[in-house]
């Protein structure tokens, strides 16, 4: 294809950082801290983004979720408890997060574990959630085979019109949060010549151990 032409001649050489693993904090939640708040002052679109990677019948499935918070040392995220993501984590909670921070030449993988989390904390973000997105997770069967974006359209119709009076919209049981405990963090700083930095935080019991992985 010629695509293909275009594909393979495509070639950046990472040289705008290093990391080295004395620079990196002995937490990985506080080095995760750094980089994301380097990533929020950066060029980077929507620097909370990663992808969430779950496994159905031992095939990988993955799709992009936006992190809403770090609470207790684990990473929260909301969605639909009913949506594919959502059964295949009834059924297996073993998760991978990923987040690319391509203006700052950065990558960090996350393995762990997902929980829901309390009540109260996903009633307490829906609620600060807009209106419309509040409606739209009311109304949204996600993940579900809908005719049409009609039928779409007229889901959110009906339940805009149900609660029209109702200033407080309730969260629905269906949604809700989740919060992944880590046990491994890879922080990848891209270098020259594809020779590029990777310090991964495994989790030893309640202590981290660094390692430096060839890239
Ligand atoms: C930038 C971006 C952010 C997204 N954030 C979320 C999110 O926070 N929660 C969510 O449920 N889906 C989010 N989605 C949609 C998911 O990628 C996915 O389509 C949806 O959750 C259904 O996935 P599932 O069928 O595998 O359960 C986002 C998509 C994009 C492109």
């Amino acid at each position: 294809m010629e695509i293909n032409k275009t594909l393979e001649n495509l070639r950046i050489n990472y040289q705008s950082a290093a990391l080295d693993i004395h620079d990196c904090d002995q937490d990985p939640l506080l080095q995760f801290d750094k980089w994301l708040k380097e990533a929020l002052l950066s060029e980077c679109d929507e620097p909370n983004a990663f992808i969430l990677s779950t496994v159905r019948d031992q095939q990988p499935r993955a799709r992009v979720i936006l992190l809403k918070g770090i609470h207790q040392n684990k990473f929260i995220f909301y969605t639909n408890y009913n949506s594919a993501k959502g059964v295949e984590l009834e059924d297996n909670a073993k998760v991978a997060m990923t987040f690319m921070w391509l203006p700052l030449q950065r990558q960090v993988r996350i393995e762990g574990t997902v929980t829901k989390v309390s009540e109260e904390l996903s009633d307490d973000y829906f609620q600060k959630r807009p209106r419309g997105s509040q409606l739209g997770a009311i109304a949204s069967p996600q993940s579900q085979i809908v005719p049409n974006r009609e039928a779409l359209e007229k889901m959110f119709s009906e339940i805009e019109n149900k609660f029209k009076n109702i200033e407080i919209l309730p969260r629905p049981t269906h949604w809700g949060g989740y919060a992944v405990a880590p046990t491994l963090i890879e922080f990848w700083q891209g270098r020259n010549n594809r020779m590029h930095d990777r310090i991964c935080y495994v989790k030893n019991g309640k202590d981290w151990e660094l390692q430096r992985l060839a890239p």
